[in-house]
């Protein structure tokens, strides 16, 4: 018997500093996306984590000025991000948090010792420009009038004695990786961008920080063998991955199992993938990840989002007017995984009118009626094989074509029942008419199918209809 193919897909791991955004919505979406195709359509057998990367400082800072324990902060908004989750149908497996002492930390200790093993762990003083909201140590020329562009803050002047990794002794052989596709890079956009920083070599990177006193005693791995110390956040952050499947522990049939996946991330954390992650992993002897997916940004009315701007769009709202489906329909068919997309209230009503309530629900309504009135009882079609456009779509990550495939076949099931008008031939040919009927109800069938990654609870419903040989409700109402 053939074994039923793997497939580990995570999401990044949350900053829980603040409630997520339409940003983070995108990522878990597309990720979310890309894991029901593997699972619901080639029936593979798929593992989905995402999960929030919490023992940072601007968790405590923002605790500290929301007035609270920093631990109590950290619940609050961890649990705000499985409600967003849970609205938007996320299905994911394991919700992996980095302050978890049974599941995280000790993965991530042993991944550290290999790394001490392999003579890549040394102490050194260091000075330097601390960025918080990179969680990460910036450069003179990372700055614009002495402050960070992407977090319109000054860096903090670090001094301290820290544990560096030795990531200048893998450039060449991540370069090797990444340009043989060992470890693919989409879009190839991306992959030339990582090439050309790695042409300029890789330096060492600080990989600890001295414990914080402010700090509860529960937030930052500690060091093996230096209690003193903490893990560098982006090492802690990234060891999430394989710590989450049981890597380094005594059950780590997941991590044999599923290990290496793939990472969907976003543009901004490229380097610490595509560069950290690599030789982490190089240099304690794991197989690297498959693929990195990296999208871009979403902006709204081609700007960043910003409470200044007043051109937020909170996907909490969103869900509130439009639904589910209707949000993930607009983040998979209406921004690109590749580039920047963008996001406006108007756009988002255009897209539901024509896609959703003239579109998806005219059709099935349509059909579903017809069959109801005329049809004696419903049916349930044998899948057939996938149509090639779609998977090949999916097989490279073109989310978008895959979904304007779903999309010519509704254009097409609508022309189909103008032009062999079933309700005009069933007054002259009742068997025929009911023929014609039929078979619109097999094709819509089908096409809830292949529905079914991006909107799974339509795609139900759609099902049920035509097994139960009646009209579903009102799917999707016209907004005006
Ligand atoms: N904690 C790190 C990731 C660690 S992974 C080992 C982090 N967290 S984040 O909360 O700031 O961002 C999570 C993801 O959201 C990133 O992939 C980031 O690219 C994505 N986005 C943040 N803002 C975004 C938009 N405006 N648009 C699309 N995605 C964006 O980084």
């Amino acid at each position: 018997m053939e074994t039923q193919k793997k497939f580990y897909l995570t999401t990044p791991i949350f900053y829980p500093n603040a409630k997520l955004h339409m940003g983070h919505a995108y990522t878990t979406t597309v990720s979310d996306c890309i894991v029901r195709y593997h699972r619901d359509v080639l029936k593979e057998k798929t593992y989905f984590l995402t999960g929030s990367d919490e023992n940072t400082q601007k968790m405590v800072d923002a605790a500290v000025r929301a007035g609270k324990e920093p631990l109590v902060f950290l619940d609050e908004i961890v649990g705000k991000f499985s409600a967003l989750f849970r609205e938007l149908n996320i299905s994911y497996d394991q919700f992996i948090r980095t302050t978890d002492q049974q599941q995280h930390w000790p993965g991530a200790q042993v991944l550290w010792k290999k790394l001490v093993e392999a003579g890549d762990i040394y102490k050194k003083e260091y000075e330097g420009l601390y960025c918080v909201g990179h969680e990460a140590f910036v450069t003179e020329k990372d700055l614009v009038d002495g402050k960070c562009p992407d977090h319109g803050v000054e860096p903090q002047f670090l001094k301290e004695e820290n544990y560096f990794f030795k990531l200048s002794r893998y450039t060449a052989e991540i370069r090797r990786r990444i340009e043989t596709d060992e470890l693919q890079v989409v879009p190839a956009s991306r992959k030339g961008e990582i090439l050309s920083f790695l042409n300029e070599g890789l330096q060492d990177v600080s990989f600890s920080r001295p414990r914080k006193s402010e700090w509860p005693a529960t937030l930052g791995v500690p060091v093996p063998g230096d209690d003193s110390q903490v893990m560098y956040v982006w090492c802690d952050a990234l060891s999430n991955y394989i710590t989450a499947l049981g890597y380094g522990q005594e059950n780590d049939a997941l991590y044999r199992e599923f290990w290496p996946g793939m990472h969907v991330i976003g543009k901004d954390i490229l380097r610490f993938h595509a560069a950290i992650w690599p030789g982490m992993l190089l240099s304690a002897g794991v197989p690297l990840p498959k693929t990195l997916l990296v999208h871009g940004f979403i902006t709204s009315g081609g700007k960043k989002m910003s409470k200044s701007l007043g051109n937020v769009i909170d996907p909490e709202e969103l869900l509130a007017e439009y639904g589910t489906d209707a949000v993930r329909y607009y983040l998979l068919r209406h921004v690109s995984p590749f580039e920047d997309g963008d996001i406006t209230h108007e756009a988002f009503k255009d897209a539901y009118n024509a896609g959703l309530a003239n579109g998806l629900g005219n059709l099935a309504s349509r059909i579903m009626q017809l069959a109801q009135t005329h049809l004696e009882k419903g049916t349930r079609p044998e899948p057939i094989a996938l149509p090639a456009g779609y998977a090949e779509a999916f097989d490279a990550f073109e989310i978008q074509r895959a979904a304007d495939f779903v999309w010519d076949e509704i254009q097409f099931l609508d022309r189909k029942i103008t032009e062999t008008a079933p309700f005009k031939v069933i007054k002259t040919d009742v068997e025929a008419g009911k023929e014609l009927i039929f078979k619109l109800t097999q094709d819509l069938y089908r096409v809830a199918r292949l529905l079914s990654p991006f909107m799974p609870e339509t795609a139900e419903k759609i099902k049920t209809a035509v097994i139960e040989n009646k009209k579903p409700e009102n799917l999707f109402l016209r907004k005006e």
